[in-house]
């Protein structure tokens, strides 16, 4: 897959060539860009930003910069990904979806925004969606974009050492996932569950599906809530 974003601060993006990213770089399962968006101004402060039409507070991010570093940067096949508090809510499924990509381009805007004929003009010749990561407002699309690359990439052939982690992950079956033990069987006077213990495979997935359950309840009754009604069985249900 190949990634490019676009932002007025590159080096915030650094940690995007670290740890597992920087794994899945150096063995070519992703290529990753960062563009300093200011390569496409002309003047002499490199002005990225006017004040807003209608007036009111801040700034806004200029048509012009923004239109020729996309013209320059998106390929003919990009999907173009520009994170915004006001955008749709950045989901699993959302991850899964921008993991079959083969060009994921980010425009991390700043200020109050990006003109939004940049959107509706980038929308003329390829697919443009408006993303938040959480119902609160960062300084900038930096850190959103982070977020969004490693939720990507983790789904991405070869980049998991074990994909079944990716499988059994929180929100795969519309759950959140159950706690996790390791050993010593007693820490601070704190068993391991017995049932995670006594080899019954069977007994453990049930065990496992009912924490779930009951960690959704209590966390995210929203979660539960949205569940197709036939993904839960009459032991769930009584749960
Ligand atoms: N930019 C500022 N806040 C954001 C958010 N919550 N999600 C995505 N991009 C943002």
């Amino acid at each position: 897959m190949r990634i490019d974003v676009v932002t007025i601060f590159p080096e915030y993006l650094a940690p995007l060539r670290t740890a597992l990213l920087g794994k899945a770089i150096e063995r070519g399962l992703l290529d990753i860009a960062v563009h300093d968006l200011r390569d496409w101004t002309y003047d002499v402060h490199r002005a990225v930003d006017d004040s807003p039409y209608g007036g009111g507070p801040g700034m806004v991010m200029k048509p012009q910069v923004w239109g020729e570093a996309l013209d320059a940067v998106c390929p003919s096949d990009a999907r173009l990904i520009v994170p915004t508090p006001a955008g749709r809510p950045f989901t699993q499924r959302m991850a899964h979806e921008f993991a079959a990509e083969r060009s994921l381009v980010f425009a991390c805007g700043r200020y109050e925004g990006i003109d939004q004929r940049v959107i509706a003009d980038a929308e003329r010749r390829m697919r443009v969606d408006e993303v938040s990561i959480g119902d609160y407002v960062l300084v900038g699309g930096e850190v959103a974009v982070l977020t969004m690359v490693e939720a990507v990439a983790r789904l991405l052939p070869g980049v998991l050492g074990n994909p079944v982690s990716a499988e059994q992950d929180s929100f795969s079956d519309g759950l959140l996932e159950g706690p996790s033990y390791t050993r010593p069987e007693v820490w601070r006077e704190l068993p391991v569950p017995d049932v995670l213990r006594s080899g019954n495979h069977a007994a453990v997935d049930r065990w496992r599906r009912d924490r779930a359950l009951e960690r959704t309840y209590r966390r995210r009754p929203d979660l539960l809530a949205a569940l197709p009604t036939d993904t839960l069985d009459k032991h769930d249900r009584a749960v």
